[in-house]
């Protein structure tokens, strides 16, 4: 039974084929010939963590596949762990309701420990500042449907490397291909909500936004997970190279496959 824990689990193998049913997806959505191959299924998404993208692709991509949705969307505040419940009994309770457990939490080692007694497949929706393992996939996505390829990439890694955890996975998963270079800098949007010193948010903040005219000859590829707060000025947006819209539609073909590699289908 596989879970999505972390990008460090995968074999450019997986990535490969994640990718290439990610592709198929697109191509069914496209044509508005999606099948339902989950018609069967349920599939759990219970964020304690606040979301938009990650858990609305999740359900998205489960309905155009047929699944039912249950969903806790504010786990934190309107499930039984607001009275104490542990992450581990929570979990045995949503294996008998789900054939599948998509978890967000804003700490670090709960949605591992939440595997640990799970016997279904659970998938790490953001975990604090550890891991997005799905979202890394949807950039490698991005990147591979812009540039053709994976290697061969100078990729600047900004908006906050020390406590992002897109960037990691995004770090680990790229290093699989050949001759990628990283360089990691300090930028917008910086995750005020792992800041345990808010005076060092204030410092940091606004030290870079990317602007119009810092783009407007370059074809440099803009990625951003979102939330876009402050650090990419919106006239950017017009801009072919900025690609973070494209990106979070991605998302939803990405984790479409998503669901069915870890239900083996
Ligand atoms: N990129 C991302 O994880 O966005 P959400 O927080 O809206 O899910």
């Amino acid at each position: 039974m596989p879970n999505i824990l972390s990008a460090k689990q995968f074999k450019k193998e997986d990535i490969d084929e994640i990718l290439m049913r990610s592709q198929k997806m697109e191509e069914q959505c496209a044509s508005g010939k999606v099948e339902k191959i989950l018609q069967d299924k349920i599939i759990a998404c219970i964020f304690f963590e606040p979301s938009t993208r990650t858990r609305l692709s999740f359900e998205s991509a489960a309905i155009r596949l047929g699944a039912g949705i249950i969903s806790s969307e504010n786990a934190a505040a309107n499930s039984s762990a607001f009275k104490g419940e542990t992450i581990e009994d929570t979990t045995r309770i949503l294996c008998s309701y789900a054939d599948v457990i998509v978890v967000r939490h804003s700490k670090v080692g709960e949605v591992e420990a939440a595997s640990k007694v799970s016997t279904r497949p659970i998938i790490n929706a953001g975990d604090g500042g550890n891991e997005h393992p799905t979202q890394a996939l949807l950039d490698l996505y991005t990147i591979k449907k812009h540039m053709g390829r994976l290697d061969n990439l100078n990729v600047a890694f900004g908006f906050d490397p020390k406590h992002s955890r897109t960037i990691r996975s995004l770090a680990l998963l790229l290093s699989h291909f050949k001759n990628n270079h990283f360089t990691f800098f300090y930028a917008n949007r910086l995750q005020e909500e792992r800041f345990e010193d808010k005076k060092e948010f204030e410092k940091y903040r606004k030290i870079l936004v990317i602007t119009r005219d810092l783009v407007q000859d370059s074809k440099t590829l803009i990625l951003d997970p979102l939330p876009r707060i402050d650090e990419i000025e919106t006239e950017v947006d017009y801009f072919p190279n900025a690609l973070y819209f494209d990106q979070a539609q991605n998302g939803l073909y990405v984790r479409m496959a998503v669901l069915l590699y870890v239900l083996g289908l």
